[in-house]
């Protein structure tokens, strides 16, 4: 379990502050998925960077397991079991598949063919092939959770997977999530705005302004996304009053 308490991220430019993350408290247990999802700027991938231990945090503490983290550094927190997705991944140039994932792996027993098989890769494909820049982007996403699954790790974060990859891939993406939280202990947190990604949550958290909106299920987020929608008063009063094709301005 990761706990985040009162976690403050302040920026400190020449002469003025600001306030990044404002008292933000989240607790993500273990085998559940997490997406958190809200308006850009609002601070997600700040919350990812923080949990990494990337960026510093100048109030508040993080909490792995019983485990206070706070002060621990990135390659520390790697070392206990947290691992961060970054929105482009990293190319891992001239290594081979197999050899990528042996190094991720590290001390842990792994099954390359089964771990490739459950991101949905043939393995006799990819294995002794070389990462470079043949591979697509949703070939590369899914090698970089192959790897991520290899680790073993407690808690994954995903800053926007779906950002510059194909329909298809997309869907082939979204079930390797489910097969990771079907088969791993590990805590997911997803950060994404889609709505196919969102349907996965045990727990959608909604980040504005840099603080915690809302925390609820899916299906209630959902709802109210639509019932917003539906209740856009400007656009029915713009239907009532014949006048065709007025955007709703919010
Ligand atoms: N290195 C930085 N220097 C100054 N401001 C930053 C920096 N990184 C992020 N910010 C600001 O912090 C806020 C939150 O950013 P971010 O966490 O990237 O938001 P999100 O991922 O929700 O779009 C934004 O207003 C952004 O401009
Ligand atoms: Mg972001």
């Amino acid at each position: 379990m990761l706990k985040m308490m009162n976690v403050n991220v302040t920026l400190t430019g020449n002469n003025d502050k600001a306030e990044i993350l404002k008292e933000i408290s989240l607790t993500l247990e273990n085998n559940k998925i997490y997406v958190i999802t809200g308006p850009n700027g609002g601070g997600k991938s700040t919350i990812a960077k923080s949990i990494m231990g990337i960026i510093p945090i100048n109030g508040g503490q993080i909490i792995l397991d019983d485990t206070d983290i706070t002060d621990k550094n990135i390659t520390e927190r790697a070392q206990l079991g947290i691992g961060y997705a970054f929105q482009t991944p990293a190319r891992f140039k001239g290594l081979k598949v197999k050899e990528m994932l042996d190094l991720a792996a590290g001390e842990n027993k792994v099954d390359n063919c089964q771990i490739l098989y459950d991101v949905g890769l043939c393995a006799q494909d990819y294995l002794d092939r070389e990462i470079d820049s043949t591979f697509s982007g949703g070939e590369l996403k899914r090698i970089e959770i192959a790897s991520i699954l290899a680790r073993k790790l407690k808690v994954a974060v995903f800053d926007e997977p779906e950002a510059g990859i194909d329909l298809w891939s997309f869907h082939r993406l979204t079930e390797t999530f489910e097969k990771m939280h079907q088969k791993y202990d590990t805590t997911i947190v997803i950060i994404s705005h889609q709505e196919r990604i969102l349907k996965l949550a045990d727990e959608v958290i909604l980040i504005e302004d840099g603080t915690v909106g809302k925390i609820t299920s899916h299906e209630e987020f959902l709802k109210e996304i639509a019932h917003l929608d539906s209740d856009c008063n400007c656009r029915n009063d713009c239907i009532k009053g014949g006048t065709q094709g007025a955007e709703c301005g919010r």
